[in-house]
């Protein structure tokens, strides 16, 4: 196979007018202006996402060094990690037509910073799998040689697969990390993005990849979800870039606030054992469960007794058959575990009472429950035909509105576990 030779991408004039022209620079949330084609905006990571990202590296023992893209599309990731960092970047990417926006997107990027890494960042037009040829080009162009620090790559996936194989990866995962081990040492770090819909399956034959390459390198899985139940970005964290752990969910607020949960996967199963008055339940975010997290999740939040009593869907609920919330960390609500327990939490309370169907005609009488319990107000958190939940919505509200105590003003909520309703009341 011909190796095609790697061109460094200048981002003078010609550069800039192209970069206008085909994609004119737009800011997206908290981002610089950048270039990009819808296509490629499709494809790259949010700025908010990708500076979260980087914001985590933080905490690792990165070696000294560049960071390398060798697949770096617009290049957002890219600028997020060089301006957080601090780090002089180098970034491959395949399309001519797609290289010299990221050019001029991370030359963009480094003048808003004050420091030298803009001096020694590339972006080369290259195929980001030939190491040698793309190091040798760029050591010549800047005339240093500094090592690679962190290898980032988002591999391109076909276009709205559910599901795809490792070889349709571009570049491949197998080919791009043997082609840069050599120049990565023994404890590399590496942060490799992939499908959230991989199976475990390939998730473990990207591990076997690595470990073929490095050994017992540790890996952490990390899951990203900005909320919406949804996991929205999934990367595997290698070597100086690994957690704690070999699973990480990661939830990013709006605001960009970052809550986090580590621990180590572990099939959460769950156990239809009887419900009672009393019981304290919780509506857990099911990215909980999809991270594999389920179970330290459940341990930090109510210890060893409390169980799963379904897994499945948008609602997981997890049981508490002891009063009071967050009984593992109640006592110290300042504390960053009890923050994160408590951000997993779609709703919690006491279950009140136990009711065996949910329709017009008996919604009056739960409201009267509700109601009876202090409850002002009651939320259906439940399973429903989307044309029915608005308007059981409704009447539950008109009913709660007659019957309820202004004061004090308590939540409520109807949760569902097989079948079976739950009237449940919030605690303060
Ligand atoms: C998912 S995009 C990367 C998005 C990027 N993280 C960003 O922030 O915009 C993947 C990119 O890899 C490029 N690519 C695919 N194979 C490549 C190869 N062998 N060498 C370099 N780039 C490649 C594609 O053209 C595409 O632009």
């Amino acid at each position: 196979m011909t190796t095609i030779q790697p061109v460094v991408m200048l981002p003078d004039e010609n550069a800039r007018a192209y970069a206008e022209s085909s994609a004119p620079a737009r800011t997206e949330g908290t981002s610089p202006a950048l270039h990009a084609t819808e296509e490629m905006r499709r494809l790259a990571t949010p700025w908010s996402v990708a500076v979260a990202k980087a914001n985590l590296l933080h905490s690792c023992d990165l070696p000294p060094g560049i960071i390398l893209d060798p697949a770096c599309g617009s290049g957002t990731q890219l600028a997020a990690l060089c301006s957080t960092l601090g780090r002089p970047g180098l970034g491959v990417e395949l399309s001519g037509a797609v290289a010299p926006l990221a050019a001029v997107n991370l030359e963009r990027c480094g003048k808003t910073s004050e420091e030298d890494w803009p001096a020694s960042s590339r972006i080369l037009w290259g195929d980001g799998t030939a190491a040698q040829s793309i190091l040798e080009t760029y050591h010549q162009h800047i005339e240093q040689h500094p090592c690679v620090a962190l290898l980032h790559v988002d591999p391109a996936r076909p276009n709205d697969a559910q599901q795809h194989t490792l070889e349709e990866m571009q570049p491949r995962l197998d080919e791009l990390l043997k082609s840069w081990a050599p120049y990565l040492g023994t404890n590399p770090a590496v942060i490799l993005d992939v499908s959230p819909r991989l199976l475990d399956t390939q998730r473990q034959e990207i591990e076997n990849i690595v470990s073929s390459i490095w050994g017992d390198v540790a890996m952490t899985w990390q899951w990203l979800t900005q909320g919406r139940g949804r996991i929205d970005r999934l990367s595997l964290w290698i070597g100086a870039a690994a957690g704690l752990g070999p699973s990480r969910l990661i939830r990013l607020t709006k605001s960009g606030e970052v809550q986090l949960i580590e621990g180590t996967p572990a099939v959460s199963i769950a156990q239809p054992a009887e419900l009672n008055i009393g019981d304290h339940l919780a509506i857990v975010d099911p990215c909980v469960i999809s991270s594999g997290l389920g179970e330290s999740w459940k341990k930090m939040w109510a210890g060893d007794e409390s169980r799963w009593a379904t897994i499945s869907g948008r609602r997981p609920i997890c049981i508490n058959p002891r009063d009071g919330q967050n009984t593992v960390y109640q006592s110290v609500p300042d504390n960053p575990n009890f923050v994160m327990i408590q951000s997993m939490i779609q709703a919690s309370g006491e279950v009140i009472s136990i009711v065996p169907d949910l329709n017009e005609g008996s919604i009056s009488s739960y409201a009267k429950i509700a109601a009876d319990a202090g409850v002002s107000s009651l939320k259906l958190r439940c399973t429903l035909d989307p044309d029915v939940q608005p308007k059981l919505q409704s009447k539950i509200d008109r009913e709660m509105r007659i019957l309820a105590l202004k004061n004090p003003v308590k939540s409520g909520f109807i949760a569902e576990i097989n079948g079976i309703h739950l009237i449940c009341k919030e605690q303060d």
